[in-house]
C-alpha cells in the first residue's frame, strides 16, 4: 500500500485560486475523508493525484514517485493502479473526448492531438 502526500499545492483555474497552499498527508493504511462546500475543491484534490490536474505550485507524491513532474505515460501506469469514482458518469471531465479515447487505448494522445 503507497501513501499520499501534497505539499504546499497552489491551483487556480483562471484566476479563481481552488487550493491554497494545501498541504495533507495519507499513510499507507490509512483513510480520510474531505469535506466542504460545493466547489471548494476536493474533485480538484482527487484529480491532481490522478495527474488529471496539474498543480501550479508544490508537489504531490504517491509514495516516493513525485506525481507533479510526470509525463502522461507514467501518468497512465499511476491511473492504472488507482480506482476513482467519477461523481458524473465514468468520464473524465478534464479530458477531450479524443485524448478519453486516446488514453483508454494506452496512449497518452499528445502527439496525435497537436
Ligand atoms: N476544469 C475546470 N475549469 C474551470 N473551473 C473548474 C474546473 N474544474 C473545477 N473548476 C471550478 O473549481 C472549483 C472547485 O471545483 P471542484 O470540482 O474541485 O469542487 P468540489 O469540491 O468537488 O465540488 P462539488 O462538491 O460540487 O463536487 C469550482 O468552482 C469549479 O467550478
Ligand atoms: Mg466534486
Amino acid at each position: 500500500m503507497t501513501g499520499i502526500r501534497f505539499e504546499e499545492v497552489t491551483k487556480a483555474y483562471d484566476d479563481r485560486k481552488v487550493l491554497d497552499r494545501f498541504s495533507m498527508t495519507v499513510h499507507p493504511g490509512e483513510m480520510k475523508i474531505v469535506l466542504g462546500g460545493s466547489g471548494s475543491g476536493k474533485s480538484t484534490i482527487l484529480k491532481t493525484v490522478l495527474g488529471l490536474v496539474k498543480p501550479d505550485k508544490g508537489q504531490v507524491y504517491l509514495g516516493d514517485q513525485n506525481i507533479s513532474q510526470m509525463h502522461e505515460e507514467e501518468l497512465l501506469q499511476v491511473r492504472g493502479e488507482i480506482g476513482m469514482v467519477f461523481q458524473s458518469g465514468a468520464l473524465f471531465d478534464s479530458l477531450t473526448v479524443g485524448r478519453m479515447w486516446l488514453s483508454s487505448c494506452g496512449s497518452s494522445g499528445n502527439s496525435a492531438m497537436k
